[in-house]
């Protein structure tokens, strides 16, 4: 159902500006979107796309980098221009560099058309952890070790798990024209009821969604378990 949504934005707006996400919630979306592809059924040649975060550290050929997993999962399977497809650079030390030349990118390309979220055990959306106030530009950001060690499943320890990540700030995310979160399993229930229908905090990043004027969920019976 979610590959449906971007699917059809590519259809509608065959050069839309997709953001993307990674984890293993999204995997089979890419999967479909890839199949629809191969199907004629749409063509990734003219779109743009800019995915939420990066780990600092991790060059794109790391096989756990999230360039390295877009790769594998959409860009090399489809027709889309790599040139055009934009992941936050891991490497180097220059914060403010990253942060403007994306910022700067997103801009240029017009903005996201519809945003791709999946969510945090511990309400997070893209690598904007749980804080005191919500980040609004791209940025560096540490990871708690709570997100060390969920992510540490797709390393060999956690040891090798970076402690930080750059990622879209809040205000990049919310200003995408739509947005589409998806969660999956029992694992996310209460966080995803506590996102959607709790106080809107920057203790709960994903909270702020309630203020997007266009936003979709898609969940499966697990994830939605503790929605009215
Ligand atoms: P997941 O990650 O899809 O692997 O659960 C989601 C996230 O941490 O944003």
């Amino acid at each position: 159902m979610a590959a449906d949504v971007i699917a059809t934005c590519v259809a509608e707006k065959p050069n839309c500006v997709l953001g993307l996400a990674t984890g293993t919630t999204p995997i089979g979306l890419y999967a479909d979107l890839v199949s629809d592809y191969k199907a004629g059924k749409i063509s990734f040649a003219n779109v743009t796309s800019f995915n939420l975060d990066e780990y600092v550290g991790l060059a794109g050929t790391h096989p756990q980098s999230y360039r390295y997993f877009m790769n594998d999962n959409l860009f090399d399977h489809v027709d889309i221009d790599k040139a055009r497809t934009h992941v936050p650079d891991g490497t180097g030390d220059d914060d403010q560099r990253v942060s403007d030349e994306y910022e700067a990118a997103i801009r240029e390309a017009g903005g996201v058309d519809i945003q791709l979220l999946g969510i945090g055990p511990n309400g997070h959306i893209g690598f904007n952890e749980p804080c005191d106030e919500f980040p609004v530009r791209t940025h560096r950001v540490e990871l708690t070790e709570s997100t060390r060690k969920a992510n540490s499943r797709l390393f060999d320890s956690i040891d090798e798990v970076p402690h930080f990540a750059r990622t879209m700030g809040i205000g990049t995310i919310m200003r995408a024209r739509k947005i589409l979160l998806v969660a999956s399993g029992a694992g996310k229930a209460e966080i995803v009821r506590k996102a959607l229908y709790g106080p809107v905090t920057p203790r709960v990043p994903a909270s702020i969604l309630q203020f997007h004027p266009d936003v979709t969920v898609v969940v499966d019976a697990e994830a939605g378990s503790r929605l009215d």
